[in-house]
């Protein structure tokens, strides 16, 4: 989809549909839509009197202006109070309208955005959550469809604006497009099934993005994870057919080692559970476990696009959790790559041993600050739902930048505690710790036995197993995999180290 800026007015937008906002309890109407209210006989005004129209988040009406202005559909689009209006409700609103245009088989649309840019919204964070809700809600995954239906495209998009706004607009719109592209190329792998999208895959399409964007990218085979000690991420793979992947990319703004920040991402392309089997039913949700590698992965190519002025690094371990005559068993013992022993408990909690490789070596790297995104606990759905991710860590500071980049980007965030008891359910009479406590705070657990891992460096963890997909296409999530928390990951990185 083409996203173009424009000027001019409203009325003579030259469009199949042209997008105009309304806010709840605003009257009169602004002068551009009371000038296309008089070409259509007063017919937007009266539905607004008869209370068919009210301005709610979220309502979509079509009017049909039948040759009154050049756009065959008037697209009335609530978007809340004017004084609450944040990028999330603009972006959910665009992107539900558009969805709605596109079943009508509409392929071009001019959005007003000159009613939209404000108090509450510059024009350049603006017209970022504009391009986000059509790039993003208008996503569909068909790679499995073998007769394609027609489902419409919408090939062009113009955002409206006054000409002193035109360069911010544009630069909201190629933000926009940067972000977006990443999180939909998160959404793709989390929706490819595993048996396309194997650790390999992975490794080849992370090849794909550093070269892309310039970074550097060492993958490290079975031999190498081995030679490096890491016998958490060696332990999960014993029990698949498919080799393992330790993926390092690199990011530098600064031609030198130092790392500011290093996201680290779980990578497990299948879990089945292992030898501590799931139940067979919604085990195909397992396909997802890789949303974190996938997130990292993605996350840092936007930020190498965007120019961020900082050095990243992204990390991600990639292996199936499978069961299997080599697969670890509950009882054994294996070691981590800073030598921590570790009793297996359940085969089923291998996220966190995973992790644990990925975490020593971004500490042995010195990275400044860790943040790593796994969908590691079923509790964390239980505490927390499906939209909310799980946030814990060692550092408030970084926490709460965290909280204010979720704010922002309208992803959900909520901290949890990190008290001492959970530490206590982690004590293995055989090895230094066990990988599951007992049955209550398991969410925290997981986050307590991550932070063995951490030593003194500052870390964030951020715990997505409900959001990182949906059952329901809503505003800019489309059913399946949401690419969550992407834009949080990038805004973070934003806030901390701005443009360059
Ligand atoms: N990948 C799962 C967590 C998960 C569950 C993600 C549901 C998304 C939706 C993780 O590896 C796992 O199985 N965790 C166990 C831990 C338990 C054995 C301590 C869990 O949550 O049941
Ligand atoms: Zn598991
Ligand atoms: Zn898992």
């Amino acid at each position: 989809m083409k996203i173009k800026v424009t000027s001019g007015s409203i009325a003579k937008a030259k469009a199949d549909a042209v997008i105009v906002p309304i806010f709840e309890g605003i009257n009169p109407l602004p002068a551009e839509l009371e000038k296309i209210d008089k070409s259509l006989n007063g017919a937007l005004s009266k539905l607004i009197k008869q209370g068919a129209i009210k301005g709610k988040a979220g309502e979509v009406n079509i009017i049909y202006p039948a040759g009154k202005i050049p756009a065959a559909r008037l697209a009335v689009v609530g978007f809340g109070k004017k004084n609450k209006l944040t990028a999330k409700i603009v972006a959910d609103g665009i992107a539900e309208s558009l969805r709605t245009l596109r079943r009508q088989k509409v392929a071009s649309v001019y959005v007003a955005g000159q009613l939209l840019a404000g108090k509450n919204l510059a024009a350049e964070p603006l017209a970022q959550a504009v391009t986000e809700g059509s790039l993003l809600g208008l996503y569909e995954f068909l790679q499995y469809k073998t007769k394609k239906e027609n489902p419409g495209a919408i090939k062009q998009l113009q955002i409206g604006g006054h000409r002193a706004s035109l360069l911010a607009l544009g630069k909201g719109i190629e933000t926009g497009q940067i972000i977006s592209q990443a999180v939909n190329q998160t959404r793709d792998m989390v929706n490819e099934p595993s048996n396309f999208m194997t650790p390999t895959k992975m490794a080849e399409l992370a090849a794909e993005v550093a070269s892309a964007n310039n970074l550097e990218i060492t993958v490290l085979e079975s031999a190498q994870i081995t030679e490096m000690k890491m016998g958490g991420l060696l332990g999960v793979a014993r029990g698949s057919e498919e080799p393992s992947k330790f993926i390092v990319m690199k990011y530098s703004w600064r031609d030198t080692d130092d790392i500011d920040i290093a996201l680290v991402g779980k990578g497990i392309t299948f879990d089945s559970g292992g030898i501590s089997i799931k139940p067979s039913n919604g085990m195909e949700e397992m396909k997802g476990d890789m949303a974190g590698a996938a997130s990292v992965i993605s996350a840092i190519g936007a930020i190498a696009r965007l120019k961020l002025a900082c050095n990243v690094m992204a990390v991600a371990p990639v292996t199936e959790n499978m069961p299997s005559g080599h697969a670890l068993k509950p009882g054994d013992v294996i070691y981590a790559m800073n030598g921590k022993s570790v009793e297996i408990i359940s085969t089923d909690a291998e996220g966190r041993l995973i992790l644990a490789d990925a975490l020593c070596y971004a500490v042995n790297r010195k990275a400044k600050r860790i943040v790593d995104v796994a969908t590691l606990t079923g509790a964390c759905l239980i505490a927390l739902g499906k939209a909310t991710s799980g946030l814990m860590g060692n550092n408030q500071k970084l926490i709460n930048q965290i909280v204010s980049a979720s704010q922002q980007t309208g992803e959900p965030t909520w901290q949890m505690p990190m008290t001492p008891e959970f530490a206590e359910q982690i004590k293995s009479p055989v090895a230094d710790i066990k990988n599951v406590g007992n049955r209550y705070g398991g969410t925290i657990t997981a986050a307590k036995f991550l932070e063995e891992f951490v030593g003194n460096t500052h870390w964030a963890h951020l715990d997505i197993a409900g959001p990182s997909d949906t059952d329901q296409t809503k505003g800019c999530l489309v059913k399946g995999g949401t690419g969550i928390p992407v834009r949080t990951l990038v805004q973070l990185v934003r806030s901390l180290f701005g443009a360059a």
